[in-house]
């Protein structure tokens, strides 16, 4: 089993007094010193993840881990995933200055988007930034054209979508044919054409793909290596091009419930490089360098959200509604994809008597904004702190200011310890870029 196959981080147990504790702090006492709604990352989790991908790849030295930053970006994060060897995945001005700022070495920094901006680009080429994964054909031309002014040659890969369909949710699903990221299959040959005889300033080093995120078949990636083997031995032939990198993208799934069944990380590197090797001897090439882009088996299973239960409503003969203190805006997840969670209610974590079935509400404006739909809770009440788990993922990072409510806190625990990483929003903070025009006040 490996991380990514649990619902809970690492560290989660059952104290004394009956709380969840997780990194060894009491979760009820963290929501009465932080307040809630709370993220909790736990230190441990991710530092066990991270080794996890290490050891399952130890048989292919010429592997890069590149953490997906879009999951969750903060500079504390950054710097404990930079610890463990990895490079980064980024995807906005925003993320490469946060790594930048966390003090990564920008050479393992591979900057992705379908539409990277010019400022975004020329950001990237200052800080050196060691790849560009380039989407398309404008950005081929802009891109080359802003390390033309700047004098400097850029290592790109090209972005091309294989055309392989996985079964995770439509909005996730990345690497079908009509999907807006990347050159088709048909397109490569025009977009290499261009890089070698008109584009002087760009160095193309490789080809790069990412087939979708909340993945569980690991069969998509032995084709997905295939497809990306082939066509570097294509374009050899064609080119005389010995392009040396491939980037097989991110995707390993994660278990939100006990009906997932996510693959372990041992079975993906597993099927990851056998493809390799099938693929090396059938296509006669060396052995290119590959990275990879884990975000969401990162960083996962290491957070939980601690919210505070407030009112409740029993619709007569219906749905009993109990209501928390966040919702929809610091989780988009189950009102965008309907994704589903757990969760324990941390200061009765040994409860198994008076379950009742409950579905919690969000406190946003929006019928929409229900975080889990008929869980069984042991007689949640007001004043109860909720623990929902495996928020590491896509919650900080797609949270938003809806309602004006405060962004909520975070904090890293570990070894009986914990520390904000990044601070609540406070009122102040909410208005501190609204701009008072004169004569309206
Ligand atoms: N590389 C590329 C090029 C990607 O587009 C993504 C995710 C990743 C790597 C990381 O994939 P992961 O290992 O995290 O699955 N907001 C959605 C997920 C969107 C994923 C977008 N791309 C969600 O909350 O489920």
């Amino acid at each position: 089993m490996t991380t990514n196959q649990s619902i809970k981080p690492l560290t989660a147990a059952v104290n004394s007094l009956g709380h969840l504790e997780i990194g060894g702090c009491d979760t009820v006492e963290l929501a009465k010193k932080y307040g809630t709604p709370l993220y909790v990352l736990d230190k441990f989790t991710i530092e066990s993840i991270c080794r996890e991908y290490k050891t399952a790849f130890k048989a292919y030295p010429k592997i890069r881990m590149m953490y997906a930053s879009k999951a969750l970006c903060t500079i504390a994060t950054t710097q404990l995933i930079a610890k463990e060897g990895f490079g980064f995945d980024v995807v906005s001005g925003g993320e490469l200055f946060t790594v930048y700022k966390a003090g990564v070495d920008m050479s393992k920094v591979l900057f992705n988007g379908n539409n990277k901006s010019f400022d975004e680009l020329s950001l990237a080429i200052d800080l050196n930034t060691g790849r560009i994964s380039a989407d398309n054909f404008t950005e081929l031309e802009m891109l080359n054209e802003i390390a033309r002014s700047k004098n400097k040659t850029v290592k790109i890969l090209l972005r091309i979508t294989p055309g392989i369909e996985c079964h995770t949710h439509e909005y996730i699903q990345t690497g079908h044919l009509d999907s807006k990221f990347g050159f088709d299959l048909t397109q490569i040959d025009n977009a290499v054409e261009l890089i070698l005889k008109n584009y002087k300033n760009l160095e193309l080093t490789g080809l790069h793909a990412h087939i979708g995120s909340q993945i569980f078949e690991t069969q998509i990636y032995f084709d997905e290596v295939e497809i990306l083997v082939k066509e570097i031995a294509r374009l050899r032939e064609k080119f005389a091009l010995n392009l040396d990198e491939i980037n097989l993208g991110g995707g390993l799934g994660v278990k939100y419930t006990n009906a997932d069944n996510p693959p372990s990380v041992n079975e993906i590197a597993a099927v990851i490089i056998t493809a390799l090797e099938n693929a090396i001897q059938k296509y006669r090439i060396d052995p290119p360098v590959v990275y990879i882009e884990p975000g969401r088996s990162i960083i996962s299973t290491s957070g939980v959200t601690l919210y505070t239960v407030g009112s409740s409503k029993q619709v007569p003969r219906g749905t009993k509604y109990i209501a928390v203190d966040g919702g929809m805006a610091d989780n988009p997840r189950p009102s965008m994809y309907r994704a589903e969670y757990s969760a324990q209610i941390a200061n009765k974590a040994n409860f198994s008597e008076n379950l009742q079935t409950v579905t919690i509400a969000g406190r946003f404006c929006e019928s929409g904004d229900i975080l889990i739909k008929n869980i069984q809770l042991p007689n949640p009440e007001k004043g109860d702190i909720l623990c929902v788990f495996n928020t590491g993922a896509y919650n900080f990072s797609m949270s938003s200011n809806y309602n004006r409510v405060q962004k909520s806190c975070m904090v890293l625990v570990n070894n009986s310890q914990s520390d904000i990483i990044v601070y609540r929003e406070t009122l102040e903070d909410l208005i501190s870029r609204d701009v008072i025009l004169d004569g309206l006040a």
